[in-house]
């Protein structure tokens, strides 16, 4: 038996990439394993914020994520539990700023006048991890270096006040592990940052879908072949293709002759893959939902607490 432990961020609404990156390789390892999914909305306050906006998507995260079948030993939201920001602190005090400053999150929208907790950001994902024993955190490529930081910190810590953390490693998928926007196939696929023309949202009608895969951008080459340098845009629809079917890119190709029937095949498949989400989605009860998050904090926060005392122990605090 694995920990396993993932989360997602209610900064706009969910995508094909959350899907095929992180939910679905949760999901098809949940059974026989301990399972923690987060919604985790203290790192949607990293950047600026409308409260009840933040609040409307991480109901909607949540309900997404139980209609993709999502049925975690834990699964909770993350500011429910308030041990995530007692280790975030901890961990801050064997952090240096260099590591935090490195982080592509920063990177890409931090400056001095972004919110300090931008910079943070990786550290408080670092707690979300260590909280739980975890040994494996499946993900999108796109998080793999916030993985390598958990290790490394959990391992200083482990160095620097005696063995207290589990050291995790990051999976992602072997395809579709990075779906680029329809679009600007050189531009991650995203909730924030992608046009609106190449995100698929898990909650687009199929029609939209539809409309969005045909005029995906592909190119001037007329060829179907797997390959990302030269030919991003194809390449990215038969990761896809293969996210979708569990088939591989490279064997998909030579299944089609035109871009035309390879994007008819690729909205077919992702409209089949939403669409029992959406139907379960719509049953959904939300006072529900809201019930069985907070039973999930509660039955977290019996590990989260015994980790952190195993923390503040370890670190020279005095215990109560
Ligand atoms: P977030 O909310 O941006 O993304 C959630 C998950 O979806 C994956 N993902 C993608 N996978 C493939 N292609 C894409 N275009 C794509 N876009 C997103 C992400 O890699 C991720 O697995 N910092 C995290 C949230 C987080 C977390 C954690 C994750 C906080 N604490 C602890 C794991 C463990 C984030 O912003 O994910």
């Amino acid at each position: 038996m694995s920990r396993l432990l993932t989360g997602f961020k209610p900064t706009g609404h969910m995508h094909l990439g959350n899907l095929l990156g992180a939910i679905r390789p949760i999901v098809a390892r949940q059974d026989g394993n301990r399972t923690t999914v987060m919604i985790v909305d203290l790192h949607a306050m990293t950047v600026p914020h409308t409260p009840a906006t933040l609040r409307e998507l991480s109901m909607e995260v949540a309900g997404l994520l139980l209609a993709s079948g999502v049925d975690a030993s834990q699964f909770y939201l993350q500011s429910q539990v308030p041990e995530h920001t007692e280790l975030h602190y901890l961990l801050e005090c064997v952090t240096s700023y260099g590591e935090a400053h490195r982080m592509i999150q920063f990177k890409e929208k931090g400056g001095s006048g972004s919110r300090l907790a931008l910079l943070t950001y990786p550290v408080l994902m670092a707690a979300d991890i260590l909280l739980h024993d975890t040994d494996e955190v499946p993900v999108g490529e796109d998080q793999l270096q916030h993985i390598e930081l958990t290790r490394s910190v959990a391992q200083r810590f482990n160095n620097l006040y005696g063995t207290t953390f589990a050291v995790p490693k990051g999976v992602s998928p072997l395809f579709a592990a990075r779906v680029m926007d329809l679009s600007d196939p050189a531009r991650k696929m995203g909730k924030t940052g992608s046009t609106d023309t190449g995100s698929i949202r898990l909650l687009d009608e199929p029609e939209v879908i539809r409309r969005k895969v045909m005029r995906a951008v592909t190119d001037t080459l007329s060829t179907v072949h797997y390959d990302p340098a030269e030919q991003p845009g194809v390449s990215n629809l038969l990761s896809i293709l293969a996210g979708c079917t569990g088939r591989t890119p490279g064997g998909l190709a030579g299944q089609f002759t035109t871009y035309g029937g390879l994007k008819e095949a690729v909205a077919d498949a992702v409209v089949e893959v939403v669409r029992p989400i959406q139907e379960r989605y719509a049953e959904l009860d939300p006072g529900q939902v809201r019930k069985e998050l907070a039973a999930g904090a509660e039955q977290a926060r019996e590990v989260a607490s015994v980790t952190v005392r195993r923390a503040k122990q370890a670190i020279g605090l005095v215990m109560g």
